[in-house]
């Protein structure tokens, strides 16, 4: 006898279609479809899997004149955006901004005063170490009408399609969501507050400062034992997952060929996954990433 429902369901690929229910609520901002001056809907793409998309995002984007979006807006979730929709991509990678953040918040502001409705369309959750916040500051600023959109942050994202629960009762009371971006290499974090009991710690940017984050744990007092897992290319097709310690992570990571954008989860949580990796028969393990 089958089971009543499987859950080896892999992420969607990028050219499956997806159907989203009509919905009645009258939207903000596609309510003045041809009213001037324009508008900004500051949109969370999720981190990778279109079908984390909301509704609400799709229907924005599907109804907008242009899309301004970034590198970590992944191709699935390109390929919702209707033809004829114009795309300007003001992405960035590390300390390499293809349009200077200054420069994405008046190009906002310039847009909507022509009367565009735009979409400002972000990897994860606009409002998670998106940036969001500088973005629409300089909109209220300039007096122009914006919505934000909340997307699924790479840490629930990530932790969910890897079988990592971030709490547990069991485990972990609290769960802490730090930057690794470290400045010049520098360790000018809290790292005392990082080292308690029953906490989570979720390390966006990470891969880079990998090296001084587990050093600086251990130092602070962190058991060396203490469980990490790198989650890359998290809820794409591309997911790979490497687990290990505090002290032979960075190894780990080194024979995987882990490619960017990653996510690093550190506590008692990441041992879960032994029993909930609810994916692995849906995906093939990759040579040394368990
Ligand atoms: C500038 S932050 C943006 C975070 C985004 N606003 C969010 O809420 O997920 C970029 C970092 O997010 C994480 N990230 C985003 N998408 C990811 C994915 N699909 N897999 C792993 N990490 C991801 C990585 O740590 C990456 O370096």
């Amino acid at each position: 006898m089958s089971a009543p429902h499987s859950n080896s369901r892999a992420p969607l690929k990028g050219t499956e279609t997806l159907e989203v229910p009509a919905v009645n609520a009258v939207n903000p901002v596609t309510l003045n479809r041809n009213s001037s001056p324009g508008e900004v809907a500051l949109v969370g793409a999720g981190p990778g899997d279109p079908e984390l998309l909301t509704i609400k995002a799709l229907r924005l984007i599907r109804n907008a004149d242009i899309v301004l979006y970034d590198r970590l807006v992944s191709q699935g979730v390109m390929d919702l955006i209707p033809e004829g929709v114009d795309r300007q991509h003001v992405g960035k990678q590390r300390a390499n901004h293809a349009v200077p953040q200054e420069q994405i918040n008046q190009r906002l502001v310039d847009l909507a005063r022509q009367g565009y409705r735009v979409v400002r369309l972000k990897g994860g959750d606009p409002f998670i170490f998106g940036r969001g916040g500088e973005e629409i500051e300089s909109l209220a600023a300039a007096g122009i009408r914006f919505q934000v959109v909340p997307g699924i942050t790479a840490a629930s994202g990530c932790s969910a399609y890897a079988g990592i629960p971030l709490t547990h009762r069991d485990y972990a009371q609290s769960v802490r969501f730090v930057t690794g971006h470290l400045k010049n290499d520098t360790c000018d974090l809290p790292w005392a507050d990082f080292v308690q009991t029953s906490q989570t710690l979720v390390f966006y940017m990470g891969l880079v400062g990998l090296p001084v984050i587990t050093r600086e744990l251990i130092a602070h007092g962190m058991s060396p034992d203490m469980s990490v897992a790198l989650i890359s290319r998290g809820t794409t097709a591309e997911q790979l997952v490497v687990v290990g310690t505090l002290s032979d992570i960075c190894a780990k990571v080194e024979q995987n060929r882990v490619e960017a954008p990653t996510l690093v989860i550190i506590g008692e949580v990441v041992r879960l996954r032994n029993k909930l990796d609810w994916m692995a028969a849906a995906q093939p393990v990759e040579a040394g990433g368990q």
